[in-house]
């Protein structure tokens, strides 16, 4: 209940940068995180738009020997993970910055298992996107999964996702509103890097929150 307020104080506030009224059910949970399987363990999980950490549970629940790196931008659910799982590396930042985040925590792409995200993408500004699923193919290793969740699935057929293919998709009823879960996977044919622009570590420093939108 306390996330459910926190999260709808923080809806008020942002609403396009929060992307819901709510945190995520379990049932949401447990189908975005099966989505990620199989993975070898010790390899890294990231997650992207963490929030008041209803995915991140699972993930540490159900998948206790993969490490978890979460991103979230929002410093009250940054803080907020960071004390209730001091075990997950929390990044408070942009999600389209995350290669030179795990770059600085000496994360090596190979040991990338997947990554699972609850950003709301289709309310974000339109470079905003491109940067955050260009920075995801970028980090994401060839044949390894990209797990979104989406209330409105079929706008998401207009949306460009370079170097990821969509391999599924499928609904979860049981969350507030429904949801269908998208499992993209990293193409071996196209490299988005090329069409990435590089950006200097220093450019990153403490103003990476403040400059996401
Ligand atoms: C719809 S909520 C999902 C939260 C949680 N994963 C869940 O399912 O309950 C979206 C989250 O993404 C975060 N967010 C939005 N834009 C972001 C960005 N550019 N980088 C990192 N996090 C972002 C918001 O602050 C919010 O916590």
């Amino acid at each position: 209940m306390r996330d459910t307020l926190s999260f709808f104080h923080e809806f008020v506030r942002n609403p396009t940068a929060t992307g819901a009224i709510a945190p995520s059910s379990r049932q949401l949970a447990l189908a975005m995180v099966e989505a990620l399987r199989p993975m070898q363990s010790g390899h890294v999980l990231v997650e992207l738009g963490a929030g008041t950490g209803s995915f991140t549970r699972i993930l540490r629940h159900t998948l206790p020997e993969n490490p978890v790196v979460a991103c979230e931008f929002n410093q009250v659910f940054a803080r907020l993970l960071r004390r209730r799982h001091p075990d997950v590396e929390v990044i408070e930042g942009c999600a389209s910055e995350i290669a030179v985040q795990l770059g600085r925590l000496s994360v090596e792409r190979d040991r990338i298992a997947g990554i699972i995200s609850g950003l709301p993408l289709l309310s974000l500004p339109e470079h905003k996107v491109r940067d955050i699923l260009l920075a995801i193919a970028e980090v994401l290793p060839v044949n390894r999964s990209f797990v979104q969740f989406t209330y409105l699935p079929w706008l998401w057929r207009d949306l460009e996702t370079p170097g990821l293919e969509l391999e599924y998709r499928r609904w979860v009823w049981r969350n507030l509103p429904p949801a269908t879960l998208l499992v993209f996977r990293k193409s071996a044919d196209r490299d988005p890097i090329l069409a990435c622009p590089s950006r200097p570590d220093d450019a990153l420093a403490e103003g990476s929150r403040q400059q996401c939108y």
